[in-house]
């Protein structure tokens, strides 16, 4: 029997169909890229848009989330992280980077680094903040500043000429994007989309800029063990002057293949991480304490565990990007995480956007559109991103499929 509603009702109050919005969510749109795999499926389109393996996880790290089911670890973990993960992420720090962590009062266990980034936002950012963002940008960072009261201001990387041969940014754009309403830096490296490792040179001038202006530097680091070419990650949190101002961001998705878990994490100074620690509780109380102690285990995973990761993905951009130079694209070389960016002029499109619809329907393959990862779109409209994080059978169908593109 449906109820009726009968109580009292304010007879002039017309309901406006935005009323019971928030103005935030007017900035920014749907997540593109996972709305390109929901294209992909609809499409049966092989799908080089979203960023996950479709390979198994590693054994012993699946072998470590049943046994910590089996034993029970199925209630909530302390909010800001289970024990043996936290002291985990600390030894890898060290170990890696040679940075000094403190597991109890620097380090907030959140669920995926997506929400390690916008707790740590949200806990550092006042309303009329602004801060700074290097495009093309993984396009959380956008929304993630609206949503946090602050205002992005985007600088550009420049993609590579023949003389530098490397994306880059300009010295004089960055500087001038820095002045004292600058509340923090975004930074990511191993870079999404554009495959670019940020040197020592470029972090120590960023370092020199945040320390001028008494600005935060949040770095995304997730693609840390993914690097190619003898190129070296190398964190902001170790260069001089830094530690009291960054906060680095990591999760167990891409280096140990689990994007499904859901495990990321903050590491900061203990004051930041209290308040990172304060917002995260509210959001989402914790991760899955389960997956946290498989956590703890994966990064103990010996060196070599590392080595085979980025060689393996080194085949797989060896392999895809032939067969995309062959397709007709202009292909950037990533030199870490694993994305290939590309320039679509060839092929005559009006953007990015009727490319890659043209691409999922008609071609059998889901890419990114390159807009979605600037502030303004026309910057994006003649590049295109595939993701190799994909079996070699998969990355060989796509380039069968892209084969046909050709005949354009
Ligand atoms: C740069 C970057 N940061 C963060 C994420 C999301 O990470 P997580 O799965 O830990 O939330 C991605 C996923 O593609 C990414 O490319």
């Amino acid at each position: 029997m449906p109820v009726c509603y009968s109580g009292p009702i304010m007879a002039d109050v017309v309901i406006q169909p935005k009323h019971f919005l928030s103005d935030k969510v007017e900035h920014f749109t749907e997540s593109v890229i996972r709305e390109m795999t929901r294209q992909a499926m609809l499409h049966e389109a092989v799908n080089l848009a979203q960023g996950f393996p479709d390979f198994p996880a590693p054994a012993e790290i699946k072998r470590a989330a049943q046994e910590a089911v089996a034993a029970d670890l199925n209630q909530y973990a302390i909010t800001w992280g289970a024990k043996n993960l936290r002291n985990a992420i600390a030894r890898q720090m060290q170990e890696w980077q040679g940075i000094a962590v403190d597991p109890e009062t620097q380090i907030t266990v959140c669920c995926g680094s997506t929400e390690a980034m916008i707790s740590t936002l949200l806990a550092v950012c006042n309303k009329g903040d602004e801060v700074v963002i290097l495009e093309p940008f993984y396009e959380n960072y956008g929304p993630d500043a609206v949503l946090s009261g602050a205002k992005p201001v985007f600088v550009k990387l420049r993609p590579p000429t023949a003389a530098d041969g490397e994306w880059t940014f300009d010295e004089g754009e960055l500087r001038a994007a820095f002045h004292h309403q600058t509340k923090a830096v975004i930074l990511n490296t191993p870079n999404n989309p554009t495959g670019k490792v940020f040197t020592r040179a470029e972090l120590e001038l960023i370092r020199d800029l945040c320390v001028e202006f008494n600005v935060l530097a949040i770095t995304d680091e997730i693609y840390e063990h993914i690097l190619y070419d003898g190129t070296q990650h190398i964190s902001m949190a170790g260069l001089d002057g830094m530690s009291e101002r960054t906060v680095t961001i990591n999760g167990l998705s891409k280096s140990y293949s689990v994007t499904g878990w859901r495990v990321g994490w903050a590491v900061a100074p203990p004051m930041i991480t209290n308040a990172i620690r304060k917002v995260h509780d509210f959001l989402t109380v914790g991760a899955p304490a389960p997956l946290q102690e498989a956590g703890a285990a994966a990064l103990g995973l010996p060196r070599a565990y590392y080595e085979n990761l980025a060689a393996g993905y080194k085949a797989r951009r060896d392999r895809l990007m032939p067969a995309l130079s062959e397709a007709g694209f202009s292909c950037f070389r990533p030199r870490g995480a694993y994305y290939v960016m590309t320039d679509i002029s060839a092929f005559g499109f009006a953007d990015d956007v009727a490319f890659t619809k043209y691409l999922v329907k008609e071609i059998g393959v889901a890419a990114v559109p390159g807009s979605s990862f600037y502030n303004d779109p026309r910057d994006g409209a003649k590049q295109v991103r595939f993701a190799f994080c994909k079996r070699d059978a998969t990355l060989d169908e796509a380039g069968k499929r892209l084969k046909k593109l050709q005949n354009l």
